[in-house]
């Protein structure tokens, strides 16, 4: 409980937010889609500021992962400070629980549980963005393969993986209504 708690608190700050206040160039909430994460602040603001929010995102949860780790803690609960983490960032206190889509997090989450599961999704994700321009299908992509690629290369943690796709497509929601508007913003 302890170590879900460190997760949900470390997951709560939001990475664009500071590398966007660092950097002088305002609020990612304010510009673009308005999602304070790396895909809005790479849509606004470019490559570096993006690579820094990517950084910071996905690394905020690993301390609490390793400490789990560290502490033998099975796989299951594992997963649970690392979907901590997921909320953390998706529901910060500090912003009126309004956070980001947990991409980015996700990734660094998967990074520490089960890296090849992690790559897989990063490739796809790449991929996607750079082939459809939309970032929101390349989340939705990856977000889908990863029960897939986890059910063949980590087993163990299917079902706090299928947890965490079920967040991203929540977070998501917007996204898919304007998709099928034709209204989605292009990366
Ligand atoms: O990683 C979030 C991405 O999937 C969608 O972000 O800014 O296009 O709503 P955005």
């Amino acid at each position: 409980m302890g170590l879900m708690l460190l997760g949900y608190l470390s997951g709560s700050w939001l990475g664009a937010l500071w590398v966007c206040r660092l950097a002088g160039v305002g609020d990612p909430r304010q510009q673009g889609s308005g999602n304070p994460g790396f895909s809005n602040v790479l849509r606004v603001h470019g490559r570096r500021l993006a690579a820094a929010t990517l950084l910071l995102d996905a690394a905020k949860g690993m301390p609490a992962l390793w400490l789990a780790m560290m502490l033998g803690m099975p796989p299951w609960a594992q997963g649970m400070v690392g979907l901590a983490v997921l909320l953390g960032h998706s529901f910060p206190p500090w912003h009126r629980f309004r956070g980001g889509k947990a991409v980015a997090s996700a990734f660094g989450v998967l990074l520490v549980l089960t890296p090849g599961v992690a790559l897989c999704c990063a490739a796809l994700w790449a991929l996607l963005a750079w082939r459809v321009r939309t970032a929101a299908v390349a989340s939705l992509a990856s977000a889908g393969v990863a029960p897939l690629a986890s059910l063949w290369l980590a087993p163990d943690y299917v079902l706090v993986i299928v947890a965490f796709t079920a967040l991203v497509l929540v977070r998501h929601l917007l996204n898919i209504r304007r998709l099928g508007s034709g209204d989605e913003h292009a990366l």
